[in-house]
């Protein structure tokens, strides 16, 4: 038998059918937020992503030398390809509220909640430096986590870029690169790895605890300190998960300039759930107009491992019809009643096998079905359809019209 690739995933239609119920929940979210859909290509110039993303993402990324001989890749995040598209368009009314739902590829080490090919939503506010587009995008994300039952299971986690900053100065710390790389890896490397980056950065135990439990906040003045408080002050005003600073998110990503955030589940058993940040550069980086910006991507394994652990992960009941077929009269009306009950909405599914009646009943009642209609030569000549209630057994006959007030309402 065939074998799929490391870190790749089927959708099986029992899953499948419930993660696009989840991607809708999701999309309509960003919708009523009055983001509008955006999409790009899968595949990009590697020379997008250099000094922008950052040398994590340059070493994931699945890049090949295409048949004209450029170096491209598939796309490992899409915040450079907004970014190209805002730089490359100068009649855009700003600000701009989009959001895209697709695949990524990075080629990491495949492990819960992280793949090589994964969708991501990215929900992003371009063209406004206020703190007000800020908390608009978590806010936004606060209510997906709530549309999909998580409300009360996750919290959000964030800090500042300019804040680190401020404090770095205060503390007199020098290297500044090691003191984001080991406050962004604090909890994925060893002791051993952690002793030797803090002595590197030279910084004391006690003033590594001032960072690490957001003690420092206490004794510091700072003006970017006064915008994440009024940032968390407005999030928890429109009220919709639990949020906290925590100087230990740093992100991985380059281009962040400031605010940065995280959602993570309550115990912090899982990987993140959503990331993002603002990033006033990239776009006049690349010629645009500038154009400051803040969004998050927000991936669908760790949302999919959360929501089976916490028993969510099931499909909401569908309005589903089988329709069986006794004989040659009864698949030549079946032509018409199942159009009819599909152009009123109704999901119809009928038999496309030689078996026999009662062998297609018996496949409906398997496949999850409630009702079977039954159609043969009685039916076609008294213009009635027989159903039969595939949990009860009970069976019935009516006129089409009736039956599609019973099916619509059942
Ligand atoms: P990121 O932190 O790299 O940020 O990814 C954001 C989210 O995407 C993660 O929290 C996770 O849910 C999901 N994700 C990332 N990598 C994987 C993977 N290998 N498998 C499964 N899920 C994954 C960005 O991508 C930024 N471009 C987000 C952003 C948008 N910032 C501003 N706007």
């Amino acid at each position: 038998m065939p074998e799929k690739l490391r870190g790749f995933r089927d959708f099986y239609p029992e899953d499948q059918e419930i993660r696009r119920e989840i991607f809708e929940t999701m999309m309509e979210e960003c919708r009523r937020f009055g983001f509008r859909e955006v999409d790009g290509p899968s595949i990009e110039s590697v020379d997008l992503y250099a000094h922008k993303s950052g040398e994590e993402i340059m070493g994931q990324m699945f890049n090949f030398i295409d048949k004209g001989g450029r170096e491209v890749t598939l796309v490992p995040e899409f915040t450079p390809t907004l970014a190209r598209m805002v730089a490359s368009r100068k009649d855009l009314i700003k600000p701009l509220k989009w959001y895209t739902l697709a695949k990524f590829w990075r080629y990491e080490e495949p492990q819960s909640g992280r793949f090589r090919e994964f969708y991501q939503l990215n929900a992003d506010i371009l063209g406004s430096d206020s703190l007000h587009a800020d908390v608009e995008v978590l806010n936004l994300a606060g209510s997906i986590m709530k549309g999909l039952g998580l409300g009360n299971k996750v919290k959000l986690k964030m800090s500042s870029r300019t804040l680190l900053d401020d404090i770095i100065k205060y503390l007199n710390i020098e290297k500044k690169d090691s003191l984001y790389y080991l406050l962004d890896r604090w909890i994925k490397i060893s002791d051993k790895e952690k002793d030797s980056l803090i002595s590197e950065i030279g910084i004391s135990k006690e003033n590594l605890e001032l960072i690490v439990t957001g003690k420092i906040i206490e004794e510091l003045k700072s003006p970017n300190l006064d915008r994440l408080i009024k940032i968390m002050d407005e999030f928890n005003e429109y009220g919709t998960i639990k949020i906290e600073i925590d100087l230990k998110i740093v992100r991985g990503l380059a281009y962040y300039t400031s605010t940065v955030f995280e959602i993570w589940d309550l115990d912090e058993k899982m990987r993140a759930i959503m990331g993002g940040g603002r990033y006033d550069n990239i776009i006049s980086q690349m010629n645009g107009d500038y154009t400051p910006a803040v969004g998050f991507g927000m991936g669908d394994a760790v949302v999919e491992n959360l929501l089976k652990r916490e028993g969510l992960w099931y499909e909401k009941e569908k309005k589903r019809v089988f329709i069986s077929i006794a004989d040659d009269k009864g698949r030549k009306y079946s032509y018409y009643v199942s159009k009819k009950l599909r152009e009123s909405g109704i999901m119809v599914d009928l038999n496309v096998t030689e078996r026999n009646l009662g062998k297609q009943i018996e496949y409906a009642a398997k496949m999850g079905f409630k009702y079977s209609i039954i159609l043969g030569e009685r039916e076609f000549t008294n213009k009635i359809i027989s159903i039969r209630d595939l949990i009860t057994g009970e069976q019935f006959s009516m006129n089409l019209e009736d039956a599609i007030i019973k099916l619509k309402n059942s």
